[in-house]
């Protein structure tokens, strides 16, 4: 793959943060590319890494054919791993998950698991650890949100030994999309020089339905606004401007096992704005820099790739972006560097949208603690041990 070479970046205490990078060509071999403008990352490297990169399904009541064609472009010797939120009872939509993955594996023989977040293994095994962040204080189960079932999954990744895990929504339409997200991570992933590695995609076009045909719009309505006040945040923090931040929620994106092991996750669909803000409240000020001393050393790398392929998923309404809004300005809002400038904006920002009712301010986020410290190979033990939902295949 030829990707634009990284020439800008910023870099905040041991953040290291690319500009974004440009899908040049798809799929190159090795071969010397002579141009300093370019990076050339050959096929056979790309390859050479799916079998340590663990791809996680979040997956909530999508269409059953969605999920078919994301199985199946997901490179073959990549571990998929699916989290379902889904319905359990009539119309048990978990149930025909499970089918649809079961029919999936006959056919392939390719290495899968599905698990339900409301798994009551999985429950126990966090339970058991003593964390309990992820547990819904009503069942005593893992809580419902697309984050929990995200560090479900980065778990379940770390416990069948993963050394990188990426995350791809169900609700793609675009099976090649898809295909390509993949290897655009482990592109990212073989450009770093760091242990300490995410790489977020920003989509090149996000089409729209219109009357007069396709439109390609160039940018979402969420990520546009989370990213404006990502990128003041930052610049009312050092005093320069900056356009450096593009994947503010940037579902498809991917990381070392050891990266995860410090991230925190947060609550539903915060969870992409939260990793970033994360990452600069704590690394930049850490409380123990002592145990970071190998990450200070090393850096952590954040790329910023711009795809080939379109994005094309379920579109869900004006609720759901203005929830995505909502809690993704509630992250940048409630973070320790919020200036009182960057709070007030935000505050304009929801009134003028009507997503917030004056006087009112954004909830306060829910985070997850990390989970580096937990005994992965015990909870894996208790989650096969008292799973209710758990198929594994391989
Ligand atoms: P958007 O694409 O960011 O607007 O949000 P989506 O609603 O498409 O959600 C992204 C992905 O997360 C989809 O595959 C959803 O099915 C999935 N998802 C949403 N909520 C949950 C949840 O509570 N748990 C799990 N495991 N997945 C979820
Ligand atoms: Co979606």
């Amino acid at each position: 793959m030829i990707l634009e070479s990284s020439v800008y970046k910023e870099i905040f205490g041991p953040l290291i943060v690319h500009e974004s990078q440009k899908v040049i060509k798809f799929d190159t071999e090795t071969e010397v590319v002579e141009s300093s403008l370019v990076n050339n990352i050959p096929r056979e490297e790309i390859y050479e890494i799916f079998k340590d990169l663990a791809i996680v399904i979040p997956l909530k009541n999508e269409k059953l054919h969605l999920l078919d064609g994301v199985l199946k472009a997901i490179p073959h010797r990549c571990p998929i791993i699916v989290v379902s939120a889904s319905q359990k009872d009539i119309p048990n939509h978990f149930k025909m998950e499970i089918e649809l993955v079961k029919h999936y594996y006959s056919l392939t023989h390719s290495r899968v698991m599905i698990i339900h977040q409301k798994d009551m293994g999985a429950a126990e095994a966090f339970k058991e650890q003593g964390y309990m962040d992820i547990i819904d204080e009503n069942d005593g189960l893992i809580r419902f949100g697309k984050g929990e079932g995200m560090l479900l999954g980065v778990m379940l990744a770390k416990a069948i030994g993963a050394r990188y895990v990426g995350f791809i929504d169900a609700d793609n339409y675009i099976p090649g999309a898809v295909n390509e997200y993949v290897k655009d991570y482990a592109a990212g992933i073989l450009m770093s020089d760091s242990d300490y590695t995410m790489v977020r995609l920003k989509w090149r076009h996000k089409p729209k339905v219109m009357q007069r045909g396709l439109y390609f719009r160039r940018r979402g309505r969420v990520s546009e606004i989370t990213n404006r006040y990502l990128n003041l945040l930052v610049a009312d923090r050092t005093g320069f401007e900056t356009d450096i931040f593009v994947t503010g929620n940037a579902g498809e994106h991917a990381m070392s096992i050891k990266l995860a092991d410090l991230m925190s996750f947060s609550s539903g669909y915060a969870v992409e704005t939260h990793q970033l803000v994360f990452l600069l409240d704590r690394m930049t000020r850490p409380n123990h820099p002592e145990k970071l001393k190998d990450v200070y050393e090393q850096g952590i790398e954040i790329f910023q790739i711009e795809t080939l392929n379109p994005h094309i998923h379920e579109e869900k309404g004006t609720e759901h972006i203005n929830e995505m809004i909502l809690v993704s300005l509630a992250e940048i809002y409630h973070c320790e560097m919020c200036t009182e400038n960057v709070k007030k904006r935000i505050l304009e920002e929801l009134y003028s949208r009507k997503i917030l009712k004056k006087g009112e301010i954004p909830p306060k986020p829910r985070a997850m603690a990390p989970t580096g410290e937990i005994d992965i190979e015990r909870w894996f033990k208790k989650v096969k041990k008292r799973s209710d939902t758990l198929v594994i295949l391989e």
